[in-house]
């Protein structure tokens, strides 16, 4: 079977809540649905596994027609399978294998399984002309806050650090119920954060050993025990200090890591990407250290079907042997693993 070097690929995300599909050719986006569960996952204050794979099962069909339709394209024009086939939830990510699986058997085409995490950094490659590795790659979401030495992005990826405790967006989640926000907290405390002032309280930072990785519940604790000793406290203030403390070590640590590896490129990516302050402070400070920085658009932070779309654009360009079909879905996949054999 022969691809063309612009490879149209069709990928599907269901790791978590959010039923996604998305087509890209080579490096265009021509179509990125998202049916998310999100809503009925609030009241618990958390994804709830069964609710999000029986959503993933109701929403699936419905979100690959629209991104067909979207495109332009039909099934038969299709290149190429891929699907995240982890990290995640068990039963959410196999809805996704599942349905990949059976479209490449009925299609007869190549079926690549791909890592989660290598897919939110690698949705930097569409819609732009732009060489994009090798990168340091700022990997913050509501399961992980890593920094990867991305030196290839289908064979050759380092962990350079991750957190020790909670992820970035967990911890924004927290603090968000800590305020009596609405899950999930990243958006609301970004909003809330926007009317208050980011100085007011001087929150720890965390980890400020020289190496690259991060914690984030000595924080958590700090802004914990500050509301509980400050009766008046101003809820605005509270969530703009917490996030400076996060953009803050977040940030010293992935403009570290550059200097480090000699690599002047970040991407930051993951749904506390989408984070306003993040994004303002990262140009700055990328401008100041002469790092080019890469910042997907919001929409395509956040868990998408666009992303591993990407992720298997790349793989095909670069002559990645496809998955096995009927590839095994993981709940935790090292970074170094970015395409299931
Ligand atoms: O990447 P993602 O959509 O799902 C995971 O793979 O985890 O990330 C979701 C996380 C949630 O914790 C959410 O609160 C956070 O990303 N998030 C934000 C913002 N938007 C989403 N955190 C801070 N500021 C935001 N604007
Ligand atoms: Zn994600």
């Amino acid at each position: 079977m022969t691809i063309s070097s612009e490879p149209l690929v069709l990928g599907i995300e269901t790791s978590c809540d959010e039923t996604a599909v998305g087509i890209v050719m080579g490096r265009r986006l021509l179509a990125n649905v998202i049916s998310s569960s999100v809503e009925e996952h609030a009241r618990f204050g958390g994804v709830v596994l069964e609710i999000a794979s029986r959503a993933h099962l109701e929403a699936m069909p419905s979100v690959i027609n629209q991104a067909l339709e979207i495109a332009g394209v039909s099934l038969n024009d299709i290149d190429a399978i891929g699907v995240t086939a982890g990290p995640g939830l068990i039963g959410a990510l196999l809805v996704g294998t599942s349905a990949a699986s059976g479209l490449a058997i009925a299609l007869n085409k190549p079926l690549y399984g791909v890592n989660h995490l290598t897919s939110h950094l690698a949705v930097d490659l569409l819609e732009s002309s732009h060489q994009i590795q090798p990168a340091i790659g700022l990997l913050v979401s509501g399961g992980h806050s890593s920094i990867i030495q991305v030196n290839d992005f289908t064979d050759d990826l380092i962990l350079m650090g991750a957190t020790i405790d909670d992820a970035a967006g967990e911890a924004f989640d927290k603090i968000a119920r800590l305020l009596e926000l609405d899950f999930p907290g990243g958006p609301q405390i970004d909003r809330l954060a926007a009317t208050g002032d980011a100085g007011a309280i001087q929150f720890p930072r965390g980890l400020q050993s020289s190496d690259y990785n991060f914690s984030f519940s000595g924080l958590k604790t700090a802004v914990s025990r500050y509301l509980k000793e400050t009766p008046a406290a101003i809820r605005a203030d509270v969530a703009a200090s917490f996030q400076e403390a996060v953009v803050d070590v977040l940030l010293s640590k992935a403009l570290a890591a550059c200097r480090a590896t000699g690599i002047q490129r970040l991407i930051i990516a993951g749904g506390v990407a989408a984070n306003s302050r993040l994004r303002a402070v990262a140009t700055e400070r990328c401008q100041r250290a002469g790092v080019e920085l890469r910042v997907p658009p919001a929409q395509l932070c956040t868990d998408n079907g666009a992303m591993v779309a990407a992720m298997t654009s790349l793989a095909v360009s670069a002559g990645a042997s496809p998955s096995k079909v009927g590839l095994e879905a993981r709940s935790t996949s090292p970074v170094n693993q970015p395409i299931w054999s």
